[in-house]
């Protein structure tokens, strides 16, 4: 049984009344009715808070970004030792709105996975194509173009280990979600690559993302390769989130 998983990735979105407030309510309405690993990803200054707040919970915590390097001259950077060290088992790497606003290539977000998986944490490694792309029928270029730098650099058997988000760009914060067969075709199409790449496919947990809500979470998470979701607004309302962790 693949491992089944809902991530919040709360964005720059917070404050310490917010991550206090979030948690509490997530932590206390998590119970028998949710199978899946559920994890938070709240902005860097408030990891240690959660971590804090999450000590005694099954909820794991992770961050949304990561540096390639492991220390030095990179003022801003956060490495993936400290994130370790907060608490942190998880981390986002590749997000297309790291992609698109602070222009992360392809190999800056391979190198970010294997830092990320050198320090021990499980990369959640993020791919998706543009409505432009999705709309000149190269969805699957674009997908499989992410996808091939990180193994390149990673090995297919590191990739297939940790957790591959599909997030079409276009159903990101805009209410437009993917259709179950949309997201599902882009999910087997992935786990056929890494199949292709020699490795333990059928093991890879696969989020999607892009406006997941209560209404339309169980019927995408009930799609044969889609393992769960990579939650963005919804993330931010105890109600919503819990009721989409119980959907997976
Ligand atoms: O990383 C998840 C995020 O990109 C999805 O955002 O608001 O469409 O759920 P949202």
């Amino acid at each position: 049984m693949r491992q089944r998983m809902v991530a919040g990735n709360w964005k720059l979105n917070g404050s310490k009344e917010l991550t206090r407030s979030l948690l509490a309510g997530i932590t206390t309405g998590l119970h028998d009715d949710v199978s899946a690993d559920v994890v938070v990803c709240p902005p860097f200054v408030y990891l240690e808070q959660a971590a804090a707040a999450l000590a005694d919970s099954c909820v794991k915590l992770g961050a949304q970004n990561v540096c390639a390097e492991t220390s030095g001259a990179f003022t801003g950077e956060i490495s993936a030792d400290m994130l370790r060290e907060v608490g942190c088992q998880y981390v986002i790497v590749g997000h297309s709105e790291r992609r698109s606003l602070y222009a992360e290539s392809d190999n800056l977000v391979a190198r970010k996975f294997v830092a990320a998986r050198d320090s021990g944490l499980t990369p959640i490694l993020c791919v998706g194509e543009t409505l432009n792309e999705r709309e000149r029928g190269v969805t699957e270029q674009v997908i499989a173009r992410q996808l091939q730098e990180v193994i390149s650099l990673a090995g297919a058997e590191t990739v297939a280990s940790a957790v591959i988000a599909y997030e079409p760009v276009w159903a990101i914060g805009s209410g437009l979600t993917a259709t179950p067969d949309q997201a599902q075709a882009v999910h087997a199409f992935m786990r056929e690559r890494l199949r292709d790449s020699g490795a333990k496919a059928d093991a890879c947990c696969m989020l999607y993302g892009g406006s997941v809500k209560p209404s339309n979470a169980a019927e995408l998470f009930s799609m044969p390769d889609i393992d769960g979701g990579l939650i963005g607004g919804a993330s931010l309302v105890v109600g919503d989130f819990l009721a989409i962790c119980r959907a997976a």
